[in-house]
């Protein structure tokens, strides 16, 4: 499915080529507590979130379109909502929320996230989806935005008869996870030297 999706350029060449280093990354998973439990914790909410992922981007795109300083990112400098952009858009989140689970976190996987860290700054904002949209999302949403992103999946994880304990880990795994993509999406926001 994942190969149909406009704009998704997972594993390709001409995307972007992430500075960081596994021994960065590395400790940057030791600093969010990212274990192996946490990865098998990460497959078994793959599982779960699977015929669920619809459902959570309602969610969250509701949450979005609740908040008139977070549509501005989807609209025309003048304000205008881009519906085509946020349809477009869609399901590439959609398909982050299984690379999340499933894929290794491996030099393939970080190039990605530097992508699309890109894609919402100044660097690559509206290119991949030819949108008439601001250029760039203020480094402060993306971190705030770590909060209804992870809140939100909570009930989702719980939706398939797995124990308190098990729900309680997936969530987890998922804070973590989320936590890791924002600080290599810092990457491009901060001055050199800085990240
Ligand atoms: C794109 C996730 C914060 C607006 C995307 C994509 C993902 C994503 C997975 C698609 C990337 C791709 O092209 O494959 C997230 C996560 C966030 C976050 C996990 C924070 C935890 C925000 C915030 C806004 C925003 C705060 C502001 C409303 C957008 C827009 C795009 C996008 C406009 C399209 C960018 C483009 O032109 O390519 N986001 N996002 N995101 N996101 Fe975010």
């Amino acid at each position: 499915m994942s190969e149909s999706i406009p704009g998704y350029t997972y594993g390709s060449s001409g995307t972007a080529a992430s500075p960081v280093d596994t021994e960065e990354l590395a400790q940057l998973k030791a600093t969010v507590m990212f274990t192996g439990d946490d990865e098998q914790a990460l497959r078994t909410a793959g599982d779960v979130l699977e015929d669920q992922v619809d459902d959570v981007l309602d969610v969250w795109y509701g949450f979005v379109a609740d908040h008139p300083h977070l549509v501005a990112y989807f609209s025309t400098p003048g304000g205008e909502p881009i519906q085509e952009y946020l349809d477009r858009v869609r399901p590439r989140f959609s398909q982050w929320i299984l690379d999340t689970c499933r894929r290794p976190y491996d030099r393939t996987w970080l190039d990605h996230q530097e992508e699309i860290a890109q894609r919402h700054t100044h660097e690559k904002k509206n290119t991949t989806d030819g949108a008439d949209s601001v250029d760039n999302i203020p480094l402060r949403y993306i971190i705030a935005f770590i909060y209804p992103i992870t809140a939100t999946m909570r009930d989702f994880l719980g939706k398939k008869g797995h124990s308190a304990e098990q729900v309680e880990a997936m969530h987890q795994a998922w804070f973590k996870a989320v936590t890791l993509n924002v600080a290599l999406w810092a990457r491009p926001y901060v001055r050199d030297g800085d990240w």
